[in-house]
Parts: C-alpha cells; sequence; structure tokens
C-alpha cells in the first residue's frame, strides 16, 4: 500500500507536475530524466491515472525544462550560491541539479511539506521550511544560507490572490536586492477558462491571480526588473534542446490562446 495523500486544494496540484516527469521518464526518449518521479508515484496512493492524456503532462515538463535551465545557469555562475524552491511540492530539482557545492531552501505549506519530508532528508546544504510564502517568516532562514539567491516559484502564486502575489514578491525583493526570481504568469484567458484546464477541472484547486503583462509587475516593488520572458514551448536555449518533431510542435502551439497567456518569467531584483 502507497503511502496516502491528505493534501489541501492548491497542495494537491503538486502531483500533476510529479506525474508529467514520471511519465516522461518512462518514455523511450524523454525530454527530462527523473527516476525519482517514477519511484514517487510508485510509492504514492493515488489516482494518478486520472490525468493520463491530458496535454498539461508534457506542459508541466516543458515548463520545469524552462525553469530547470535559469537555475542551472544560475548555479553555472554562483557553484556555491542558494537556490529557494518556494511551494516545491514533491519537486526533484535539487535531484536534477545539485553540483555538489550549492545550497537549497524548500519551503511549503504544512501539509506539503509533511508529505515532502517522508521522502526527501535534510542535509548540511539542503534545509525544509513550512510556512506559506505569504508570511515572511521563512526569509530568515534563507537568510541564513550564502549568496547570492535565486528564488523559484513554479505554478505557485497563481494559486495566490494577486494582493498576496504581490506581497510575496515584493517582500523578497526588498529584502534580497540583487537576486533572481522565477516564476509563472497565467493571464486572464487561462483563468476565466480554468473548469477546461484537462487535469485543474478533475480537482478542487482554483486558480487566482490573473497577469497579462509580466512587465506590469515592475509597479510592485523599484527594484523588480524583467530579464527574460517566455511562453512554454518558446524559450530559446530550451527550444534549441529539443527534437524537431517537438520544435514544429512548439511553432504551432505558441500561437493558441492559452499557450501565449502563459508565461514563464525570469526578474533580477
Ligand atoms: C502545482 S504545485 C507545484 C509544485 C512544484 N513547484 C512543482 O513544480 O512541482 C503548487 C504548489 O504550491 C504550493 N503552495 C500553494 N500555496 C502556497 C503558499 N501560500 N506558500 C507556499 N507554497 C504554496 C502547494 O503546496 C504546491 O506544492
Amino acid at each position: 500500500m502507497g503511502e496516502r495523500v491528505e493534501l489541501g486544494p492548491a497542495q494537491e496540484t503538486m502531483l500533476i507536475p510529479l506525474y508529467g516527469r514520471a511519465v516522461e521518464t518512462r518514455k523511450a526518449h524523454p525530454l527530462v530524466r527523473d527516476p525519482r518521479a517514477v519511484d514517487l508515484v510508485e510509492s504514492i496512493d493515488y489516482d494518478f491515472a486520472k490525468f493520463d492524456g491530458g496535454r498539461s503532462l508534457a506542459g508541466s515538463v516543458l515548463r520545469g525544462m524552462v525553469f530547470d535551465h535559469w537555475v542551472a545557469d544560475f548555479l553555472h555562475d554562483h557553484p556555491h550560491g542558494t537556490v529557494v524552491e518556494i511551494g516545491a511540492g514533491l519537486n526533484t530539482r535539487f535531484e536534477r541539479l545539485d553540483n555538489g557545492s550549492c545550497h537549497w531552501v524548500d519551503l511549503d505549506l504544512p501539509d506539503s511539506m509533511a508529505l515532502r519530508r517522508k521522502f526527501f532528508t535534510e542535509t548540511d546544504r539542503r534545509v525544509m521550511v513550512s510556512g506559506s510564502v505569504v508570511d515572511g517568516d521563512w526569509l530568515e532562514v534563507v537568510r541564513r544560507q550564502p549568496g547570492p539567491y535565486f528564488f523559484v516559484a513554479e505554478a505557485v502564486l497563481i494559486y495566490l490572490s494577486e494582493a498576496d502575489a504581490r506581497t510575496s514578491v515584493a517582500r523578497i525583493a526588498a529584502e534580497f536586492p540583487g537576486a533572481l526570481i522565477a516564476f509563472d504568469t497565467w493571464g486572464e484567458w487561462i483563468i476565466r477558462n480554468q473548469k477546461r484546464h484537462d487535469a485543474l477541472r478533475k480537482m478542487s484547486a482554483s486558480l487566482e491571480w490573473a497577469c497579462d503583462d509580466p512587465r506590469a509587475l515592475k509597479a510592485w516593488h523599484p527594484g523588480l526588473r524583467l530579464v527574460e520572458t517566455a511562453t512554454v514551448g518558446a524559450q530559446p536555449d530550451v527550444l534549441r534542446q529539443l527534437p524537431r518533431a517537438y520544435r514544429m510542435i512548439m511553432r504551432l502551439i505558441k500561437l493558441l490562446p492559452q499557450t501565449r497567456a502563459y508565461r514563464l518569467n525570469l526578474y533580477r531584483t
């Protein structure tokens, strides 16, 4: 019998990207290899099959590749720096990118973190914190790690109200000048049509914060500057790694309103 999951609505969505990476890994020619995700899916008692055939599995894999690319770039330049995974869920980014010298902080809500702790352990370079990104208490733990810092919130802030997303981002910008912060923004079109989303319509979580223009966030804090923004299939460095057939599909997919409304963004604070 696998580990039973008792998670709040937004917290349960962590199982979508986890399953996406596991399904991808089992393919003959996977875009990512994540054997840990396969183990986790096999260890958790959950109806993952309900996500089968949905576009969001491949979408979450491609999204993760962009965030991995940005974090890997940061670690290349700053091998002893700290990566802060906000809303870590059961993400295995540390397992994918650890260079043997970086520091890592995983943050998630108490029930999510309790589940995460069943599968991952802390080390002298990796700490796990239970709390909400909206309350600033966890920043104290980050401050104890060496800089520079890269904050990544993959598919997390969209579950917050705009006011809470703003509070969270502005606080990081104010307290960690010079840091990088990466997160996705989902436009009004997606929020309006969320009941049609292939995976979310099978869950009770709801998307809250709509953002059509990631540049507009400079109003959130004077130090917040957009460094790069891309749609899921169109970040140039990641696109280049994809097989030709994918690249052709991406050319078509990027015309869809849901793709255009969904952006992956990298900011400098
Ligand atoms: C779609 S999952 C993404 C998980 C992970 N980032 C990944 O890509 O695999 C959303 C995550 O956001 C977390 N989350 C939601 N609200 C949060 C909050 N206020 N503070 C911290 N984490 C939060 C959930 O617990 C969940 O793990």
